[in-house]
């Protein structure tokens, strides 16, 4: 591997390395993969607070998998009561920045506090153990605050990211049967207020199993109070108790469901349950971070992504970190706000998104030059594939080719990192996720479930349950198996395309299915199709995504127009992004619009979204199209020019 694009770690960076030297690796990966029982039942007693020892470390009848049990566990006690009787004590747990600037620095003592109160508050409405609470929220503390509250209690808590719509919400809150909502006023992005309350009103018109709706003042913002219905977070907090014991749940307690969008129009609630799940965010915050305890730690995710679950959450406050979370938006008031945060908090570790990584790139190296980072040691992408061009930034202009970059793949579905590189251990190939982590047997194979040779493209499988794993979907075990297990007999499918090279590196090339990633956040195209169609002007929609220089993809819809419905086609697509952004979510909005006579589609009527994935990438259509209903169609798709 002495190639000049590999990046092996440097002296000084092994030394200090929690896994040290390809060889440390390694022999962890051996035993994990020998001795999966041996290998994560030590660490789960090591690492983890039991309130009851586990009676087996997994049970497997495919594809349903439990992490140990007969174990009682507490993932909000093991995230701060088990801190409080050491040197962490007083350390800082949440470090925040509000977007006007505005600071808090929260101890694992204090957070403690305000867990127990919330905890106190959600009981007092007769919230107990196996209800269901949305989380709609800004990036303020009390977001993890309200989410370590529900795990304290049992409440499966489900995080909505705030900027999905009112009917995207109401979609999440109905299928979820939600008992209480938790919300704020409004958020500060780019110097406005996001009015998330109204959202939540919007929402709860159909929402009969909601009985409350909690709501943190954040920004102030006039909006009106329900009676019976609504309560200002902070007036039931006055006077209530600071000892709230956290329940010894068992180890499979649900703690969390996840939406994300599949490839029907309809989101899949992803299930995660307590023990297995906080293991592997845990160790792998530990393996894949080099966490040292005088860290401060940045993942610039939202908390409405699982990102921010098992990495600005979960796996750090476990670990004892010092976890920062900011409010807004990476360039308000200007484009160096997270240069500027790097160099006044001193942050170690900083976790960033490709899209991320490329917006910066195009402001200018100026930005980031005009601020001592020299406290950075280690960087993170995760969210898509980073192209090595962005590597190299990220390389030479943040870390100052000082700091090892770990590129992580993994999904909502695996809950924590599958394969990413331990930077004290693992030499680094700009582009490449590098290497499975332990306990985690990936291959990349073809339809038939055959290994590709080296460097051919195929499929990216997981062979083998893993401990953070998704356990189901909400109400659809079927789906869940049908999805992920069934395409290939016993074996986990990612939806990925990879390809592993001579070294064993594994290459994530994209999805396979039709689902998009746009800025490292999922779309579904149905999703977005399902929207169109419910828009009185459309006949039909087909969406494809559309390769971007800075999201990496960008949504490109086909549209077709009911009879009469043709006006000012500027107007109407305008009104069509609108549309998609009522539907689902400002950040769904599709970046093109193209109106046409008829979709393309095979003799049995399915639309053929790979030729139209070839006209917005290419304009030009090549291979097979002798199925196509009507050529003529594509042909004058792809001579017309993106004018919208
Ligand atoms: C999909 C999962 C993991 C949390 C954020 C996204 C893509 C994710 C990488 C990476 C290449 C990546 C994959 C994956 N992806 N990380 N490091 N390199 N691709 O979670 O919304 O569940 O999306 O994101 O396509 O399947 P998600």
């Amino acid at each position: 591997m002495a190639d000049a694009n590999v990046y092996p770690p440097s002296a000084e960076f092994v030394q200090q390395a929690n896994v040290k030297g390809i060889e440390g690796y390694r022999a962890l990966y051996q035993r994990a993969a020998e001795k999966p029982e041996e290998f994560w039942g030590e660490l789960a007693e090591q690492e983890l607070h039991w309130f009851q020892k586990w009676t087996h470390v997994f049970e497997w009848n495919p594809p349903f998998a439990k992490w140990f049990p007969g174990g009682k566990i507490n993932a909000s006690y093991n995230c701060i009561d088990r801190h409080l009787t050491t040197a962490r004590k007083n350390k800082v747990a949440i470090l925040w920045e509000g977007e006007p600037g505005d600071q808090r620095m929260i101890s694992y003592q204090e957070l403690h506090r305000l867990v127990c109160r919330f905890a106190n508050v959600l009981k007092g409405r007769g919230l107990k153990a196996g209800d269901r609470a949305i989380v709609y929220m800004g990036m303020v503390p009390e977001l993890p605050i309200a989410l370590l509250a529900c795990a304290r209690l049992g409440i499966t808590h489900s995080v909505v990211f705030g900027g999905f719509s009112a009917e995207a919400l109401k979609t999440r809150i109905q299928d979820l049967e939600a008992q209480v909502v938790i919300t704020c006023d409004g958020a500060w992005r780019r110097g406005k207020e996001v009015r998330l309350k109204d959202a939540v009103d919007e929402s709860l018109t159909d929402c009969p199993t909601v009985r409350d709706v909690i709501v943190y003042k954040r920004t102030g913002g006039e909006i009106p109070m329900q009676a019976g219905r609504d309560h200002w977070w902070h007036e039931l907090d006055e006077g209530v108790s600071e000892i709230c014991p956290a329940e010894e749940l068992d180890s499979e307690h649900p703690l969390y469901v996840l939406y994300t969008s599949g490839t029907t129009g309809k989101p899949k609630g992803i299930v995660h349950t307590t023990a297995g799940y906080l293991l592997q965010a845990h160790m792998t915050m530990k393996w894949v971070f080099d966490l040292h305890e005088e860290d401060t730690y940045w993942c610039t995710a939202d908390i409405g992504w699982v990102t921010g679950h098992s990495y600005i959450l979960y796996g750090p406050l476990s670990a004892g970190a010092t976890t920062m979370m900011y409010e807004g938006a990476p360039d308000f008031p200007q484009p160096d706000r997270f240069w500027r945060l790097i160099e006044k908090y001193r942050v170690n570790i900083f976790y960033t998104s490709p899209t991320a990584i490329r917006s910066f790139v195009r402001q200018g190296d100026q930005w980031p030059n005009a601020h001592d980072m020299s406290s950075l040691r280690l960087l993170g992408s995760v969210g898509e594939p980073i192209n090595p061009a962005a590597w190299e930034w990220y390389y030479k202009v943040i870390g100052k080719e000082r700091c090892p970059i770990v590129d992580t793949w993994w999904q909502t579905e695996t809950g924590a990192m599958m394969i990413a590189a331990m930077p004290g251990a693992v030499p680094l190939k700009p582009g490449s996720g590098t290497l499975p982590l332990p306990g985690v047997i990936a291959d990349v194979v073809d339809l038939q479930g055959n290994l590709v040779p080296a460097n051919r493209e195929g499929f990216l499988i997981i062979r083998r349950p893993w401990p953070a794993m998704a356990r189901t979907l909400w109400r659809e075990p079927e789906r869940y198996k049908q999805q992920y297990w069934e395409r290939l007999e016993g074996v986990y499918l990612a939806g990925d395309a990879a390809r592993r090279d001579e070294d064993g590196y594994f290459w994530i090339l994209g999805r396979v299915d039709d689902v998009m990633n746009v800025s490292g956040h999922r779309l579904s195209t149905m999703e977005i199709e399902s929207a169109l169609v419910r828009h009185p002007a459309v006949a039909e929609a087909a969406v494809v995504g559309k390769p971007h220089e800075i999201t990496g993809q960008a949504v490109a819809c086909f549209v077709t127009l009911k009879k009469g419905a043709w006006g000012d086609r500027h107007a109407l697509a305008e009104e069509l992004r609108k549309w998609v952004g009522h539907e689902i979510g400002s950040f769904a909005k599709p970046e093109q619009i193209r109106f046409t006579d008829a979709l393309p589609k095979t003799r049995s009527g399915k639309i053929m979204r790979r030729l139209l994935r070839e006209i917005v990438t290419s304009n030009s259509v090549t291979g097979d199209v002798t199925t196509l209903e009507d050529l003529d169609v594509v042909t004058r798709l792809a001579a017309q020019h993106d004018e919208d």
